[in-house]
């Protein structure tokens, strides 16, 4: 979603904002735009991608020593030129005083806005964004942080902010509330950023903003100013995170590398987890784990599959109740509070606006356990939750969740087996069975990979319709869930999933012989009724592209289209069956030559609601 980079220096701070931009790029985003001071303000925007602002740049040698640069993804305002950051604000003579680059929503922005009209302010955008460098102008006498500090007193919603000033070209404001924001001390130089990874080759010296923090940046220094307006020295870490996303090749596209890099990335995440000791979520955890009698799972998108499946193994192994749920829905209602309850956060990068809230008003509601499954250590997420595991999925460019999925489920796997372990449901032969699974879980992984030209083939002709169903049954049908949404967010085929139970009760009236219908087969305890299903499609002329477990007895015949998964442990079964249904959506969208890392419309990280 929004990135956003800024910097104070003594030399042309161009190049880095830029570079900072591209890094930022994988967020997601639809228009960008740069400002410097070089002895007043300028700036430079596109609604195309950072290459073509480059361009813009090159062409108008373009230079400053201090400056904001910012990628948008719209939501107040379409994606035209005059809703991009960074925003100007003018002073009486017309002369621009204010730029400003912002991340997030601010939901009062309509009041402030007729409020500044009626005084005299001209807006050119239709963003929320633009009444904030108006009032800061207005509130500005002389000294940007009492104006900045001012400003976000009035504001509600959620914001990051970067600011300059014509008249103080030494110094950069920031904000945050809500939405992340980074300080980086360099050398002589100092920074901002939404996140770390865009100051990657400029300095690995950050500062996780707080809450509520104002943040006063010049050349030689940096100040913190916390939300009751009292300097406050925050913890410097050194994040070798910040190194960029690593070389693409062989690949061509990073879908398709993160997709390769699971067998790698699961190794990762399973180390220290051979005895399934509890210790691995954090000090206390073993308590706490020994004292809850239900989880309730909190997450969105892919991260919400990965809790539904979490529902099937925990309840199977440890017999404890669980319940999942869309943290944009949970938190906005009324839910019955169990304050025995573990709730378990799960995002990707920490930083899901409406995951972070929900687990925020889990904690106001009264429930005292929480933790948090991510894969970045220095999250927001983390941070709130009072345990935690970390996932090593390394940095994750493409849009389309892969290997930060597996990872996860992965993470939950483990979590539901120390569970089991510390509450007496697993006899030491049962236990040394399971953790001897995960340990060849990255070899299973790699044996899937080498489908990958049968599942070309598949995608070759799925590239030709418009629409697709899949289904899967118990364990499988959040993998089959997680298959739809990858075709429908890679390739633009409208693609829906069902508990292959339900066919009858809807999803049949649609298929037709020009319905490819997605089945995942594994050999468990419901494949006979499984069977069943795909006769019913069958029946009507479905096509049938199946992805069965070797021993499943699934044979090719007409209409019926099979691929087999090598033998597997059947815990494993969903970790190992998504990697076919990834494969087979980004061959989908390779074919129809979307845009596979980053889909139209999406985002990355998801910072506002
Ligand atoms: C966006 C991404 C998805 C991701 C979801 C939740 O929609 O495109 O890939 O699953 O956000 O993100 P999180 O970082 O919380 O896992």
């Amino acid at each position: 979603m929004c990135g956003i980079v800024g910097a104070v220096t003594g030399r042309n701070i161009v190049p880095v904002l830029m570079q900072g931009l591209q890094r930022l790029e994988y967020r997601g985003y639809d228009s960008c735009g740069i400002a410097v001071h070089d002895q007043g303000l300028f700036r430079a925007r596109s609604i195309a991608r950072v290459s073509e602002l480059q361009a813009q740049i090159d062409a108008s040698g373009f230079a400053g020593n201090s400056g904001i640069a910012h990628t948008r993804w719209a939501t107040h305002g379409g994606p035209v030129i005059d809703n991009a950051h960074p925003h100007f604000s003018l002073d009486r003579q017309g002369d621009r005083r204010i730029a400003l680059v912002h991340n997030g929503i601010i939901e009062n922005y309509e009041l402030i806005r007729t409020e500044l009209k009626s005084l005299g302010y001209l807006f050119e955008s239709q963003t929320d964004t633009e009444v904030i460098a108006h009032l800061i102008n207005h509130l500005y006498d002389g000294d940007l942080l009492h104006a900045v500090e001012k400003a976000v007193k009035r504001l509600t919603g959620a914001f990051a902010i970067a600011v300059i000033c014509k008249s103080e070209p030494h110094r950069m404001v920031g904000a945050r509330l809500g939405c992340p924001l980074v300080a980086g001390l360099g050398h002589g130089e100092n920074f901002l950023a939404s996140d770390a990874m865009a100051l990657s080759g400029a300095t690995d010296q950050i500062i996780y903003l707080e809450e509520g923090d104002l943040v006063d940046v010049r050349q030689t220094s940096i100040r913190v100013v916390d939300r009751n307006g009292i300097s406050v020295n925050r913890k410097i870490d050194t994040v070798s995170a910040t190194a960029g996303p690593a070389e693409l090749a062989p690949f061509r596209h990073y879908m398709q590398k993160e997709i390769f890099e699971q067998p790698g990335v699961l190794a990762d995440t399973l180390i220290g987890s051979e005895n399934l000791d509890a210790g691995m979520f954090g000090a206390g955890a073993s308590e706490i784990f020994k004292q809850i009698n239900a989880i309730r799972i909190l997450a969105c998108g892919s991260s919400y599959y990965a809790g539904m499946t979490a529902k099937y193994w925990i309840e199977s192994l440890v017999g404890i109740p669980v319940s999942v749920e869309v943290a944009s829905e949970y938190r906005y209602r009324e839910p019955a509070v169990n304050p025995h309850a573990l709730v378990l956060a799960i995002s990707q990068s920490g930083e899901t606006a409406d995951t972070l809230a929900a687990l925020k008003y889990a904690h106001q509601l009264g429930h005292r356990h929480s933790l948090a499954i991510c894969n970045v250590g220095v999250s927001a997420l983390v941070r709130e939750a009072e345990l935690s595991f970390l996932t090593r999925a390394g940095i994750e460019i493409g849009v389309a969740s892969t290997k930060a999925f597996t990872t996860q489920l992965a993470a939950l796997l483990i979590l539901g087996l120390t569970l089991a372990k510390l509450r007496g449901h697993l006899t030491p032969e049962q236990q040394r069975l399971h953790v001897d699974a995960l340990r060849h879980l990255p070899a299973a992984i790699c044996r899937i990979l080498e489908l990958e030209p049968q599942i070309m083939a598949w995608a070759s002709l799925f590239a030709r319709k418009e629409n697709a169903l899949f289904l899967g049954r118990g364990l499988h049908y959040p993998i089959a869930l997680e298959g739809a949404l990858k075709l429908k967010e890679t390739s633009y085929i409208h693609a829906e999933a069902y508990p292959a139970g339900e066919l009858k009760h809807g999803p049949l009236a649609l298929v037709t012989e020009d319905m490819p219908v997605v089945t995942i087969a594994p050999n468990n305890s419901l494949l006979g009724k499984l069977k069943s299903n795909m006769q019913e499609v069958r029946a009507r002329g479905g096509q049938l592209y199946v992805f069965a477990d070797a021993d499943s007895m699934v044979a090719p015949s007409d209409g019926m289209h099979v691929i087999q998964l090598p033998e597997h442990h059947g815990l494993l079964s969903p970790i190992l069956h998504v990697v076919p249904l990834q494969l087979l959506a980004y061959h989908t969208a390779l074919a129809r030559g979307t845009d596979i890392d980053k889909p139209r419309n999406l985002a990355k990280s998801v910072t506002v609601e």
